[in-house]
């Protein structure tokens, strides 16, 4: 049992994009009344804060030093109204904007520069305070939180994620290919779990959860069930 009075208690949530991660860390966050790290925004904030100050992404001209600058200097909160999250950058709400395909692309290659993943570590611990916090992303439990008592990697198949991407997709009216959403995920899982810094793998201690084909309110009740056991 962790001591609640002293450590707050985390738990993490990592794995591959479009295994669900996000989703179960919400619910597990409003159901425990903990705070939410979704540490991919900030990756992503990053990413924008450099896109908007024409910070050289590409290949040979990627500016490490510029952006791990940009990334420790981050002017971001994160406001809460209604029950959703919203990601607020030098003041300007950019929910949306961090949502954007040239800025998911741009996300992972900035999330490859140790530099940048240093200048964003300390900011991702900030982030734990009583009575506990949900961790999303790729490293929380091998890297930011490796005490944490809960530790998740949610995975799925590369089709079925697909395959939840193309019908939320669809949901909005977005037309797009199953079979480029499905290249596009096994690009993100080769860089992700291919980057020398923090690579996406589970902690030696985690809980492989698949969700291929268990639906999002059977996820929730095994990570409760564990959250029962480690935390109380
Ligand atoms: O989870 P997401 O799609 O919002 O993440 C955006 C990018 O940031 C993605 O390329 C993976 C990367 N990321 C990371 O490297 N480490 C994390 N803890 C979270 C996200």
């Amino acid at each position: 049992m962790t001591d609640m009075t002293s450590i707050p208690p985390v738990v993490t949530i990592d794995g591959p994009s479009g295994s669900g991660k996000g989703t179960i860390a919400k619910l597990l966050a409003d159901k425990l009344g903990y705070a939410l790290l979704d540490s991919g925004a900030l990756y992503r904030l990053t990413a924008l804060a450099a896109l908007n100050a024409d910070v050289a992404l590409d290949g040979d001209n990627l500016d490490e030093a510029r952006v791990a600058a940009i990334a420790g200097n981050l002017d971001i909160r994160f406001a809460i109204a209604g029950g959703e999250v919203s990601a607020v950058l030098e003041g300007k709400d950019v929910s949306r904007d961090i949502r954007m395909e040239r800025v998911s692309m741009a996300a992972s290659k900035v999330a490859a520069i140790p530099a940048v993943r240093e200048a964003l570590l300390q900011r991702q611990r900030d982030f734990r305070a009583l009575p506990g916090l949900v961790a999303d992303g790729r490293d929380m439990g091998t890297t930011v939180f490796p005490d944490a008592p809960v530790k998740v990697f949610l995975t799925a198949s590369a089709e079925e994620r697909a395959r939840r991407r193309f019908d939320q997709l669809q949901g909005r009216g977005v037309s797009v290919s199953l079979r480029d959403l499905l290249e596009d995920i096994r690009a993100r899982d080769d860089r992700d779990m291919n980057r020398a810094a923090s690579p996406l793998a589970p902690a030696e201690d985690a809980v492989v959860l698949d969700s291929t084909d268990i639906d999002i309110d059977g996820v929730l009740h095994k990570v409760l069930d564990l959250v029962q056991q480690r935390i109380g």
